[in-house]
């Protein structure tokens, strides 16, 4: 029997209720797989501040560095917005996706037929959408210098190299190859010096995926594409403030930013967490949707571990559950049979996905 490492970091706000259901089902799918999973937890957010002093603690670092994969809640609070900025929380999560050089983020965004009614858009709009954005996470505006701000002036740099384009591209290109072959890449070209760069590198990373049909879009068309025809979409490749944003609005096509699951890979170890942040006001009530999770578990279970069938599985039970007409509360004011708390949700899911 294999057994795997997995680091994990629950967070803040509802981080530990998801996580504790990803790793139900991650429990339930490995007695039927001949998997075991063994887990060690690190601290890292609001409450690594709060015990610590430092929102990244170094051994949650070393924790990570040393398992196989690391499956991540949610992080951040009001509580802690008032910090300093390299003590708040997200200055962690940021300072521990360039640490371990996680570059690119993978969200996929896929509209299950059973939710159908449950996004804010027509059906005949969002049904069968099915779209990858690939998003630069360790570089852009996030971190580029100079920064900083006095009382009246406040600055931030958006840079990239032709190194981080080249790498981030490839990314997109190999995932569209095992996709649908078609790669939008999103910039600001018409205004932007470095999406002109973007652009050009992107443009010639594409002669080596001769098989992919590569196109280009301005940032703020592609938001009005995503909700006007999202189905035109299959690999969105961004830079790391447009994919951010980007990813949030392209959950709403699903109707719920709790369904939508991340891995963010390019290194040794990756990191796979759910898109969504922490949501301080439902924080400890159990009706956090953990889908978003349980779904993060299983990219970790295919893109980390190779373990496809378990992975499969998972997928598979959540179809399932939704078919059957559970929801959590986010969904359930559309269709439900039946309105389930987070972890019944997660119980569900892991009694399916051990079949
Ligand atoms: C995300 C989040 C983070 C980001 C925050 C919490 C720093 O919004 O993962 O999308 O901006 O990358
Ligand atoms: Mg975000």
């Amino acid at each position: 029997m294999k057994t795997y490492k997995i680091a994990l970091i629950k967070g803040d706000g509802i981080g530990p209720e998801i996580i504790d259901e990803a790793v139900k089902v991650l429990d339930a799918v490995a007695s039927c797989c001949d998997i075991e999973f063994s887990y060690e937890e690190a601290l890292m957010g609001g409450c690594a501040y709060d015990i610590t002093g430092d929102p990244l603690p170094q051994e949650t670092i070393n924790i990570s560095l040393n398992s196989d994969a690391v499956l991540f809640g949610a992080i951040g609070g009001a509580k802690w917005d008032n910090l300093p900025r390299e003590k708040r929380p997200e200055s962690g999560l940021l300072r521990f996706r360039k640490e371990l050089g996680v570059y690119a983020n993978l969200r996929p965004a896929t509209v299950f037929d059973e939710l159908i009614n449950a996004s804010s858009l027509k059906p005949e709009v969002v049904k069968g959408v099915d779209l990858m954005v690939v998003r630069e996470l360790i570089g852009g505006i996030y971190f580029g210098e100079p920064k900083g701000r006095d009382e009246n002036k406040g600055w931030n740099t958006m840079v990239y190299t032709r190194e981080e384009i080249v790498r981030i591209a490839h990314q997109a290109f190999k995932i569209a190859m095992t996709r649908s072959k078609r790669v939008c890449s999103i910039d600001k070209a018409n205004v932007l010096d470095v999406s002109q760069l973007w652009r050009e590198v992107v443009t010639e990373v594409a002669c080596e995926y001769p098989e992919v049909e590569l196109s280009h879009m301005y940032v703020d068309n592609a938001a009005m594409q995503l909700i006007r025809d999202p189905r035109q979409f299959d690999v969105m490749l961004t830079g790391n403030i447009f994919g951010d944003i980007l990813s949030d609005e392209a959950s709403m096509l699903s109707g719920s930013i709790g369904l939508l699951p991340s891995a963010s890979v390019g290194a040794k170890i990756g990191v796979y967490e759910p898109i969504h942040g922490s949501a301080p006001d439902i924080a400890g009530q159990g009706i956090a949707n953990p889908i978003a999770t349980i779904l993060s578990a299983s990219m970790m279970l295919r893109y980390a571990l190779g373990e496809h069938v378990a992975a499969d599985k998972i997928d598979a039970a959540v179809k399932r559950a939704l078919k059957e007409g559970y929801r959590t509360k986010d969904l359930a004011q559309y269709d439900a049979k039946e309105v389930c708390s987070t972890s019944e949700m997660g119980s569900i899911i892991a009694n399916y996905a051990a079949k």
